[in-house]
């Protein structure tokens, strides 16, 4: 599958992406944290990105609100959230007063690649295990470079892959589960550079995709014997299909050939976000 480069389509992509993680299979097979690593791997990245309070954070493709909760938590930070998915926000805003933070953690629904905030907001953005499934990453990235004060820091943790990844993991489902469109670890870099970013960290966390796919094939198990004695509904599903999909991403990560990193930048200091912006360039060579 190559990169949706129509509107109509790219919407699409977007909508079904939001749509899975919305549904009772995520929830079933994920939890609420979204992403290899979870909350220790969401803890490194917020030390990187200096949060304390008094910063001002920006949460994007925050799914359930997890990662936002608790790094307000954590580092007594505000955060606000952002996501595609409508039924997400409504959840992450319901945990966010369950959590008794809804003073400083808020969530909107919007779009990565055209986020409606002001130049300069933010002193951080944070994107988990979700820039891969962006269609249109410089526009994401020249994004967060223009929200973010100058010397703020953005840190992705997401997807990687070397070579060519096998058949059953580049079709449209893979794509909105993260896995088809990963690109290689020097690519998000140079996204990141070409929105006027200086690359100051990178850190491969293969075991934690290890470790989730392993407990993804786990949960699918158990997953269809609960539908199989009808303890639980799950309209549609392909249990077939997302098991050869995961014992191919297994695969996969045994051969190197799918991992998963952390890469921070920093904006440079003397740039405002609307200087990011004007400067920025679309990325020969890169979809
Ligand atoms: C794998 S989940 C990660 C969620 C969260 N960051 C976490 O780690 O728990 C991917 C999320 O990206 C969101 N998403 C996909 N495309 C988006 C876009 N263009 N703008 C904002 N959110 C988007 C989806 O709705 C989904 O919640």
């Amino acid at each position: 599958m190559t990169t949706p480069t129509r509107p109509e389509e790219a919407a699409m992509l977007k909508s079904c992406c939001a749509n899975l993680y919305e549904s009772d299979w995520a929830r079933l097979l994920l939890g609420d944290s979204f992403h290899p690593g979870g909350l220790t791997l969401t803890e490194r990245l917020g030390t990187w990105l200096e949060l304390g309070p008094g910063r001002r954070l920006l949460d994007v493709a925050s799914g359930k609100g997890a990662s936002a909760i608790f790094l307000a938590q954590r580092f007594g930070c505000e955060v606000v959230g952002v996501d595609y998915g409508a039924q997400a926000i409504a959840e992450a805003t319901l945990a966010a007063e369950r959590a008794g933070v809804a003073d400083r953690v808020c969530f909107k629904q919007g779009d990565a690649e055209s986020l409606l905030f002001d130049d300069g907001e933010f002193d951080a953005v944070i994107c988990e295990c979700a820039f891969c499934t962006f269609p249109d990453k410089q526009a994401a990235a020249a994004e967060f470079a223009r929200v973010l004060k100058p010397g703020g820091r953005v840190g992705l943790s997401d997807l990687t892959r070397s070579g060519a990844l096998p058949e059953e993991l580049d079709s449209l489902l893979a794509w909105i589960a993260c896995l088809a469109d990963a690109r290689p670890i020097d690519e998000y870099a140079a996204y990141l550079q070409y929105a006027a970013f200086t690359v100051e960290r990178i850190e491969p966390h293969d075991h934690a995709l290890a470790n989730m796919v392993t407990s993804i094939r786990t949960k699918l198990l158990g997953a269809e014997l609960m539908v199989k004695l009808k303890q639980v509904d799950l309209p549609g599903a392909d249990f077939e299909q997302a098991k050869r999909m995961a014992r191919a991403a297994a695969e996969a990560v045994r051969e190197g050939k799918l991992s998963y990193a952390i890469i921070v930048g920093a904006k440079a200091s003397n740039s405002s976000g609307f200087f990011a912006g004007l400067t920025f360039q679309r990325l020969e060579g890169v979809k």
